[in-house]
């Protein structure tokens, strides 16, 4: 059976159960910024889980991207994914137990034809903070599953929380038995050995865990159920891999054929990468140095890597994306209408690293040798450091590019050298603020905050990925170079303009304050310079309409500024576009 298969007919039966299907929410969290992506199904619902109405009623279904993190380092190996799909249903002070065990139970036996043999779980053995989940025993018993298949075990394994605090409660997890000999005479679902996979985890949310450790008991009972769509389409497919299902299997094959060296952990770590990066681009993530941005960047670069140890021309990349949309097009449209975004944002990010990425590669084997030399086993930071700052090496690159020569880094004072560059660096562009302010008269100062409102705008009309990369401001004109990684339409150009003539209209008073960085973007301000300043920043606001950290100084009203007009859009580099407008 197909993934969109498996996902069909998931939402059609909780549908028949009287759920209702609800959209996935976006992998980029809106408004949480506590969170890099989303992680499981139950993580835009934490509100309702907490007590709040859901529009939509008590009852939810619904197919959730989600992304983690935490083994991305292990891809390459024949089960582990940073982007995967989470099929939930949820009860929201509804049913409980019962009917949740019994709905997983009629889904996987009669709806996907699992035999009853080939299933066991596990319950929570109960401790201080809740008794043993006899109840949900009882109802897996009822359903058929022998005693000798209900396993109990502890919070480590069945107890579920997001995080360190939050909605929670024991969970319980259903196992699907690959057949595979049990690896000793003690092997159960909590072993590791490959013979029992978890297709189900279905979590009794009653609790709430407060930030000093204790539980406390939610207003309502609630279930929270997450079945991982890759891993039971590998299942029914009777597939040992992920990689060899239909969402993976064209990219694998065309590596296959490109490939001048054989490996199939980098044909893995490509595929993987590759449709976790196009994932995030589609839904409004861009390489950066922080964050999100550094979780993609990371990915698109160590695919970048792993392309050329296969020894597969880069020029292909396209190609493989095309490959990949095809695949994966059926459960994700949107790709297809995307693909031009996805391409340019990856083939630009590729360009920047390939650029530096073999010369990155001869210095780090001179270091290995010189190791060698030296009887030494330990890459010293400095040298880690080096590779990041000149050539764009993610630390975890390095690593990992050590563990391939079994030689170890040194990362401990990593941190420390990258506060002392961005301290440098800081200073070096407070010297050239002081230079820029020499040159400052009324003019200049009128396009300083011209420059704050066509940034804003530019957001609005682009999208919030049109962050500024650059600005250069002379009593004539504005400068402005923005992320975009098409040419801006003379519709939008237009769209832009009015919006900041607009605000000019309006008057709005342009105000100063200071706070600490932590502050300034705890308030909303946008901080898109934020190495260069020091702890203590200025904010400047437009009225209602915009937020930045900038040295200033500005006009005090912007009805001072008199019209905006743009005169030309042209690219600046790739994926950069630079805006040269006038005030007249
Ligand atoms: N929240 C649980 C999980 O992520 C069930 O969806 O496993």
């Amino acid at each position: 059976m197909k993934a969109i298969e498996i996902r069909n007919k998931y939402l059609r039966f909780f549908e028949k159960n009287n759920h209702k299907i609800i959209p996935s929410a976006s992998l980029i969290p809106e408004n949480d910024p506590s969170v890099l992506f989303t992680t499981a199904g139950m993580q835009p619902l934490v509100p309702y889980l907490l007590g709040e109405k859901h529009p939509e009623g008590t009852r939810l279904t619904d197919y959730q991207k989600c992304l983690r993190t935490v083994d991305i380092d292990e891809v390459g190996d024949n089960r582990h994914l940073t982007y995967f799909e989470m099929l939930g249903n949820w009860s929201l002070g509804d049913y409980f137990k019962e009917e949740s065990i019994k709905m997983s139970f009629e889904f996987l036996t009669k709806e996907l034809n699992i035999p009853v043999e080939k299933l066991s779980v596990t319950c929570f053995k109960g401790d201080d903070d809740a008794v043993r989940d006899e109840e949900s025993a009882e109802q897996w018993r009822k359903a058929g599953i022998p005693d000798d298949k209900i396993y109990f075990f502890g919070k480590d394994d069945n107890w579920w929380i997001a995080g360190e605090e939050g909605p929670c409660g024991p969970d319980t997890e259903i196992f699907y038995d690959t057949g595979k000999e049990k690896c000793s005479e003690s092997c159960n679902p909590s072993c590791d050995c490959g013979k029992y996979v978890e297709i189900w985890n279905n979590v009794f949310m009653e609790y709430f865990k407060n930030s000093d450790g204790t539980y406390s008991k939610l207003k309502q009972k609630n279930v929270d159920t997450g079945l991982g769509l890759e891993r039971m389409a590998m299942l029914l497919q009777g597939k040992k891999t992920p990689f060899e299902t239909e969402l993976f299997s064209k990219v694998m094959e065309e590596l296959e054929k490109m490939q001048k060296n054989d490996i199939i952990s980098s044909r893995r770590i490509v595929a993987e990468h590759l449709r976790a990066s196009m994932m995030i681009i589609q839904d409004g993530g861009r390489p950066s140095n922080t964050d999100r941005g550094y979780i993609l960047r990371r990915l698109i670069r160590r695919m970048t890597r792993h392309i050329n140890k296969l020894g597969i021309d880069l020029n292909e990349l396209p190609k493989l994306i095309d490959i990949s949309v095809e695949s994966l097009k059926e459960m994700y449209p949107e790709l297809t209408e995307n693909k031009e975004i996805i391409k340019n944002v990856i083939i630009e990010e590729k360009n920047k690293f390939i650029r530096t990425l073999q010369n990155g590669e001869k210095e780090f084997e001179k270091a290995v040798n010189i190791a060698i030399k030296n009887n030494q086993k330990v890459i010293p930071v400095d040298v880690v450091f080096n590779l990041y700052e000149t050539y764009g090496f993610p630390q975890e690159m390095t690593e990992e590019l050590a563990k391939e020569h079994n030689i170890e880094v040194d990362v401990k004072d990593f941190d420390k050298l990258f506060k002392e560059h961005q301290e440098k660096s800081r200073m070096a562009n407070e010297n050239k603020f002081k230079g820029g302010l020499a040159e400052q008269n009324e003019m200049t100062i009128k396009y300083h905050t011209a420059t704050h409102l066509l940034h804003k705008a530019l957001q609005i009309v682009l999208g919030e990925h049109a962050t500024q990369k650059g600005s250069n401001i002379t009593s004539e004109r504005l400068r402005f170079d923005f992320s975009n990684p098409q040419k801006v339409t003379p519709e939008e150009l237009k769209k832009v303009e009015e919006i900041v003539n607009e605000q000019i209209q309006r008057g709005l008073e342009v105000t100063c304050e200071e706070m600490t960085l932590e502050e300034a973007k705890n308030s909303g301000a946008m901080g898109l310079f934020e190495n260069k300043y020091g702890n203590s920043v200025k904010v400047y606001t437009i009225g209602d309409f915009s937020k930045e950290i900038c040295g200033g100084p500005h006009v005090k009203n912007t009805s001072e500024l008199g019209t905006f007009k743009i005169k030309k859009e042209e690219a600046s580099s790739a994926g950069v576009r630079r805006i040269k407008a006038v005030l007249l």
